[in-house]
């Protein structure tokens, strides 16, 4: 019964009793690498586990220091998990989001700009931004987020990235293989000699994942094969930034090392799907980055149709996507990917923990953290039907109001 919270009565002062710090918890691991298959796509059947309606039958069973939370006749649905963010870093680039929406396509080589600003930033001004990135996606209702490094790009700043990812998150990605900085222009073997080698070697025991950014004027399949490959000999597993600025090899590179999640997917042919479809690697889109850079959304309707497992999340970053709204996300889902509201919202939660080979979070169920979102709307289907409206009403994490 451990984890189980009771949501019963009616709601007169639900509000007061949000404190929620007395709920039970039951212990998990902080992360769970052992996901040996993919729970059940959300084809048909609801995939959201409901909260108990039947509060007599639930009284029965109930543990008596269990918290009761009235929601009021509103929905109750697992915290978000936002599987892709870059939330370290120093600067911004809003001109080049002026420039883009005046026809400037977006350039990956805009990365080197937020390269110079974070390596220009202290530790404690990272970490001050950092901490305000994390009050927005919990005040968005995100319980679970992943960071990448990727803005630092020398041995000593992507490990201090790592650090300061790790004090807010386990889900920690060595990104060292983001683009080639300045610095190497001339000698891009030794960059990916040195992200496999010294880099590779500083920050893998502050990470869990590895991630490249496969694609034309960053890594080519080889050299994003060899950095996998590094991070994996590290104990690390992988993820793979691939087919956001057109066709290539990313998607079969992330299924060919079993990675756990390949992310954008904006350009596919027939063959990556099908690769897709026979895997357990998820497909991880990205609207808010076509939303930033004008370019065509991915069709998730396709993906989920071949029987692919998809995920949504929010790539926040201050290049292609500036926003951490995963509400955002699951309305441009719906509105612009072919996605039902329930395969959006399951994506936004048990989606993003599929992508993070996590079983102790994306559901509402028995033995999963208490990681809950109450909407102020009466279904989830107002996510997608309010865009841009504040709907997240309170979110506790592990139980835990706030
Ligand atoms: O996921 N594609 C590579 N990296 C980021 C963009 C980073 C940036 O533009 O600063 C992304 O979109
Ligand atoms: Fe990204």
């Amino acid at each position: 019964e451990g984890g189980r919270i009771a949501w019963v009565g009616s709601a007169a002062d639900a509000e007061k009793r949000l404190s929620g710090r007395n709920i039970p918890q039951r212990a998990m691991p902080e992360s769970n690498g052992g996901f040996a298959s993919p729970p059940a796509r959300p084809a048909t059947a609801d995939p959201l586990p409901v909260v108990e309606q039947g509060a007599e039958r639930r009284d029965e069973t109930r543990p008596t220091d269990v918290t009761v939370v009235d929601a009021g006749g509103k929905a109750v649905i697992p915290g978000f998990v936002d599987s892709h963010t870059h939330i370290v870093f120093g600067g911004d680039r809003a001109d080049e989001f002026e420039a883009r929406m005046a026809g400037t396509p977006y350039a990956a080589g805009g990365i080197r700009r937020t390269v110079a600003a974070t390596r220009a930033a202290s530790d404690d001004e990272l970490r001050r931004r950092l901490a305000g990135f994390v009050a927005e996606l919990r005040a968005q209702g995100t319980t679970t987020f992943e960071i990448k490094t990727g803005y630092g790009l020398t041995v000593e700043d992507e490990a201090r990235l790592a650090r300061l990812a790790a004090e807010v998150t386990p889900e920690v990605t060595f990104l060292g293989a983001h683009v080639v900085p300045a610095e190497f222009a001339d000698r891009r073997d030794d960059y990916v000699d040195l992200v496999c080698g010294e880099m590779m070697h500083a920050v893998a025991p502050h990470s869990r994942w590895v991630d490249v950014f496969c694609e034309r004027g960053a890594f080519d399949p080889g050299e994003s094969r060899r950095v996998l490959t590094a991070g994996i000999a590290h104990g690390l597993e992988a993820r793979v930034h691939g087919n956001q600025l057109g066709s290539g090899d990313g998607v079969q590179l992330a299924v060919a090392v079993g990675a756990a999640s390949v992310d954008h997917c904006t350009y596919l042919d027939d063959a990556d799907v099908a690769a897709l479809a026979g895997s357990h690697t998820v497909a991880t889109l990205l609207p808010g980055v076509e939303f930033s850079t004008r370019q065509p959304y991915p069709d998730a309707r396709r993906l989920l149709d071949a029987g692919v497992t998809v995920a949504i999340a929010s790539d926040c970053n201050p290049g292609s996507s500036f926003t951490s709204s995963m509400p955002l996300m699951i309305a441009l889902a719906v509105r612009e990917m072919g996605m039902t509201t329930a395969e959006a919202v399951w994506a936004a939660t048990a989606g993003g923990a599929t992508a993070l080979r996590r079983n102790d979070i994306g559901a509402i169920a028995p033995g999963r953290r208490a990681d809950l979102v109450l909407l102020d709307a009466p279904t989830r289907t107002h996510l997608a039907y309010r865009p841009g409206v504040p709907l997240i009403a309170a979110v506790w994490k592990d139980g835990i109001a706030g």
